[in-house]
């Protein structure tokens, strides 16, 4: 028997790890927000929960169950979870319903910046024989009227082959499958790593007692996390996912759409597969 005890990947680490990530950005600006606004939303939205404890006339009991879950959620770190798989898909709907590139989706709660810059042909950073189908995902960075955009860079990170993010989960090496790719100077890039499983979001804590108490599944289909960039363009925020997958048809986090689902075929040098799709930015 092995004498190296492996920490297991907990709901509360993850959702610690999460938590701490999303304050690092600093991206909350509440003095922008202005008053009326706020007092129109809030006001709407517990008009909202109102209206669902009349028509389904809400028990105390039920209320309480509320109130515990919502002190257990931040208890576990897990509200950048909860917020990212059930909301964010609408506030990302609306926020690019009027570009004419390529379609963004989700960021999740798993984005770290600054991740190792890498040349615009590329292997991930990963462990000595590192899990899983080996992929080449590889294309162009062009801007909406087709011009290849010099000085572009795909970001990308993604799951391992346990469905496991670095920096999230014990036992993976820092910037494990993550990295900043800059691309040549006709924007192509092609990027060696391994294909992504599907993944459950944790199921251990708040997030995952949602889920049993409700009858719901927890998996995500295998995806492609991405953020491609251009000097005078708009940053895209995306997410691919391969086609037959399991859980591309019924994604927890509502976060497929058709134009994001790649086909890849076999790799012209024999190893794994290969797919290429291109990233057309709107200009800033
Ligand atoms: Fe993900």
């Amino acid at each position: 028997m092995s004498d190296i005890i492996t920490e297991q990947a907990t709901a509360a680490a993850s959702g610690t790890a999460a938590t701490e990530q999303f304050r690092s950005k600093q991206r909350t600006q509440a003095a922008d927000v202005d008053t009326k606004r706020v007092d129109t939303l809030v006001s709407e939205l517990l008009a909202a929960a109102h209206d669902i404890i009349r028509r389904h006339k809400v028990t105390y009991a039920e209320y309480d169950v509320l109130k515990s879950w919502l002190i257990q959620v931040g208890e576990d770190g897990e509200w950048p979870l909860f917020l990212d798989v059930w909301l964010e898909h609408v506030v990302e709907e609306v926020a690019n319903e009027n570009r004419e590139g390529s379609k963004g989706t989700i960021e999740g709660p798993y984005y770290i910046p600054d991740a190792p810059i890498l040349a615009a042909e590329a292997t991930l950073p990963m462990r000595d024989g590192e899990e899983g189908t080996a992929l080449l995902f590889q294309g162009q960075v062009r801007s909406v009227d087709g011009t290849p955009l010099s000085g572009a860079t795909v970001e990308i990170w993604h799951a391992d082959n346990d469905g496991y993010y670095s920096q999230f989960a014990p036992n993976l090496p820092e910037w494990n499958l993550r990295g900043t790719v800059v691309a040549d100077d006709r924007g192509n890039f092609g990027i060696h790593t391994i294909e992504p499983a599907p993944y459950q979001i944790p199921t251990d804590g708040s997030c995952g007692r949602l889920i049993a108490a409700a009858g719901w599944h927890a998996w995500r289909p295998a995806h492609l996390h991405l953020k491609a960039s251009a000097p005078g363009h708009q940053l895209i925020t995306t997410q691919l996912y391969f086609k037959g997958g399991s859980h591309v048809a019924d994604d927890i986090a509502s976060a497929v759409k058709p134009e994001l689902i790649l086909d890849p075929g076999p790799a012209a040098d024999g190893d794994g597969r290969e797919v290429t799709y291109d990233f057309v930015l709107d200009k800033a």
